[in-house]
């Protein structure tokens, strides 16, 4: 067996940032602080409120009203304005026209995509490839930027365990260090080299902050989360968005623990700016400050503004109660000018960081790019990547596509270029997708592919159509179900309180199950759905999520074997709606559960004396354990975990550990293998996690190729808060090398 010696260091908890000479905000000494100083100096109040508000196309009723706008200097930012003729015409406006000539900031949601379109965020997420999501997000910002948008508002890097929260989809998953090395990555991409290069758009990290963890998973309700739990999950992926040189973060729209984040000091001022040292500017969400009305918090748009502009809100999204108020809070002295002067010169930088005033116009021709080959391209091989593959019985995939006499292909998304591309999909367009049907159309000719599309939509509960799918699937080799949700049932206000398939689908399934034929199931979906029935019916799984532009050629090459699947989940599937919330890095508990305590529920006897089943944590039909844990997914091919060691037996507080392991490819196919590294703390001053990601890496491994991976621990890694500080602890911790968080090769070692 060769050996082929990879050695990886990689410095689990300090992930390589994808670094490059980006400028990185503070740290930047790029003048821009000292220009917006001389310009702040220069401006009238109006002309510093015109600054701090951001209006939507829409709040103005004639295009006349907008330039007056603009020329009288009422705003400092468009939400929603694009076009590059369009921008032109209104940035010549603020540059020529207005009394200091400062430009506008076009901001839009370019969340996986702009023209090409890219898997959902959580799809790229099961991708675990952070290169491959920073090229990703490169593509969007070459796209957008050429159609005058400076300014994204991503990436969106809400943690959450609730999959019936809309958006779940929009996000990077349940874990905060594979969320952190992926807002890294985007930011990185959004951003680029250089922020005044052309094709650069400011990042926007949001929603800051908590907005996951909305109790039962209904878009903007309450959030509660203790500190330590703030600290040591949520905000981990605001902090590495931030250390990637962010321009921009937008405060959330949840109250968190009684307080609004659009009116929380403690988040936006004493964590973001006082331990952060964060520089940029801070925008609100669509209405989110005069919301706090809503939410109780303040008595009136006034006293709402007055709120968010001392807890560090400077610009103000799609209202218009700082343009109202600000005046008559300076008068009453609520809000001082030097809070009014720090905003807009926060805001004035990274105009100046984005080359803004030097060069405010877009070029005619950029937008030659969009939809470049290359960038199809792209789209294709992430789709491809973040597909999962659940399950494989008796290698019903790959199919062979010589061999194969025809496929019967089924279902409500087989052919739905619109529910492809997914949640916040803005300026994609349908007629742009390549659908599954097309491509395997394209792959096998039409006479091979026998197509009963069966349910118009995944909400449909007709079965009129059934009779043709099972006849459709009598005259096939095999059957191919497009099924999952369609793109409206997730993303912003759109959670669901059931998480399984809609409609019909699951009926469709088990009739086309009964006629004995394979039955490959193909989920698009914007969530992990409770699929734990359509599993059990299919011999073979694929989850694609909504995967883009390009789900059709991507989800084709892997059901055809041109490459095997190679993601893992980003968040763990529970069995259904009543099991959450149900994360990997949960906590013993004091009466953990396990197969000896546990009696599935229909063991259960008739007769039963007083006392329980078991006396222990889990729910006595679910059990205890979820559907598909986070970090699975399978491949066409198998991989051997093998030799760990320890560079030692005891870890020194101020030194590192180094572990390593062995992945041989015992199979018959190239592929990629996410190797994962996990630790558990065994004992600390508060409970700790079961299991914590603290590194990962996605390996190409021949067949028959045995490879070495590592991941080297600093104390840094093992840090945690304690709810009164950052703590590092001594004592016994665990470590495993493994293909997901359920398995590994296991080994202790002992910090002192
Ligand atoms: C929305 C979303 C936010 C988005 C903003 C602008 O309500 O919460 O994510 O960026 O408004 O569209």
């Amino acid at each position: 067996m060769k050996l082929t010696r990879l050695s990886l260091v990689l410095s689990a908890g300090l992930f390589m940032l994808i670094t490059s000479s980006c400028d990185k905000g503070k740290s930047v000494t790029d003048g821009a602080e000292a220009k917006a100083d001389r310009l702040v100096a220069q401006m009238t109040l109006d002309e510093k409120i015109g600054q701090m508000s951001q209006l939507d196309l829409g709040y103005f009723m004639d295009p006349e009203q907008l330039k007056q706008a603009v020329r009288e200097g009422r705003c400092g930012s468009l939400l929603n304005f694009l076009g590059v003729e369009q921008v032109n015409e209104i940035q010549r406006i603020a540059v020529e026209e207005s009394r200091l000539g400062i430009p506008l900031i076009i901001g839009r949601d370019v969340i996986h995509g702009y023209r090409t379109v890219f898997p959902i965020p959580l799809g790229m997420a099961a991708s675990w490839n952070p290169e491959a999501v920073r090229k990703a997000f490169r593509i969007s910002a070459v796209e957008a930027s050429s159609d005058g948008i400076k300014w994204t508002f991503a990436p969106m890097i809400d943690i959450t365990w609730d999959p019936r929260w809309g958006r779940i989809a929009e996000g990077c998953g349940e874990d905060p260090y594979l969320a952190s090395t992926l807002a890294a990555a985007m930011v990185k991409g959004i951003q680029g080299d250089s922020l005044t290069d052309p094709t650069a758009l400011a990042a926007c990290a949001k929603h800051y902050v908590g907005y996951g963890f909305a109790e039962a998973g209904r878009d903007y309700n309450t959030t509660y989360i203790p500190e330590p739990l703030l600290r040591n999950v949520v905000l981990k992926p605001f902090h590495a968005a931030k250390e990637a040189g962010a321009q921009t973060f937008m405060s959330a729209f949840n109250d968190l623990n009684g307080i609004p984040t659009s009116g929380n000091r403690f988040t936006l001022k004493k964590i973001l700016r006082e331990e952060w040292g964060f520089d940029g500017f801070v925008v609100s969400d669509w209405a989110s400050v005069t919301e706090m009305v809503n939410h109780g918090f303040a008595e009136d748009d006034k006293q709402a503004a007055e709120i968010a502009i001392n807890a560090g809100v400077e610009m103000e999204m799609a209202t218009t109660s700082y343009y109202a108020n600000i005046k008559a809070l300076l008068d009453e002295k609520k809000i001082t000018m030097e809070q009014i002067d720090d905003a807009v010169r926060d805001i004035l930088k990274v105009k100046y960081r984005l080359g803004l005033f030097d060069n405010p116009y877009t070029d005619p021709e950029a937008g030659k790019r969009i939809l470049d080959p290359s960038f199809l391209d792209h789209a294709r091989t992430v789709a491809r990547q973040s597909a999962v593959l659940l399950k494989n019985e008796d290698a019903a995939l790959p199919l062979s596509e010589d061999k194969i006499a025809s496929v019967a292909v089924i279902g409500p998304l087989a052919d739905a270029p619109r529910d492809q591309l997914g949640t916040w999909c803005f300026d994609g367009r349908a007629e742009n997708s390549v659908t599954p049907l097309k491509a395997i159309r394209d792959l096998l000719g039409d006479k091979k592919v026998n197509y009963v599309q069966a349910l118009a939509y995944s909400r449909d509960k007709s079965k009129a159509n059934f009779s043709a799918a099972v006849a459709a699937a009598r005259r096939s080799d095999a059957v191919l179900f497009f099924g999952g949700e369609e793109w409206i049932l997730s993303g912003e206000g759109q959670s669901r309180g059931e998480i399984n398939m809609p409609g019909a689908q699951t009926e469709l399934l088990e009739a086309l199950a009964a006629t004995g034929k394979p039955v490959i199931l193909v989920i698009m979906a914007g969530r992990p759905l409770a699929i734990g029935r359509e599993i059990e019916l299919s011999d073979a799984v694929l989850y694609a999520w909504h995967a883009g532009t390009m789900a059709g050629p991507a989800i084709t090459d892997l059901l055809f074997g041109k490459e095997s699947p190679s993601g893992k989940l980003p968040v763990t599937f529970v069995k259904g709606a009543g099991q959450i919330p149900f994360y990997y890095y949960r906590n013993n508990t004091g009466r953990p559960a396990s197969d000896e305590t546990w009696t599935p529920f229909d063991s259960i006897p008739t007769v039963n004396p007083q006392s329980s089943l078991g006396y222990r944590t889990f729910h006595l039909d679910y059990g205890y354990t979820p559907l598909l844990p986070f970090g699975y997914g399978l491949s066409y091919t198998t991989f051997k975990y093998s030799d760990l060691t320890l560079s030692s037996q005891v870890m020194k507080i101020d030194g590192t550990l180094t572990v390593r392991a062995r992945v041989t490819n015992t199979g018959n196919m190239d592929a990629d293998e996410i190797v994962q590294f996990y630790v558990r703390d065994r004992v600390g001053s508060i409970t700790r996690p079961i299991k914590e990601l603290k590194g990962y890496n996605r390996l190409r491994i021949s067949r028959g190729e045995t490879t070495d991976v590592e991941f080297t621990l600093t104390a840094a890694d093992l840090a945690f808060f304690n709810g009164r500080g950052e703590v590092t602890e001594p004592g016994k911790f665990d470590v495993w090398i493994g293909p997901s968080s359920e398995e590994g090769l296991h080994a202790d070692f002992i910090l002192e």
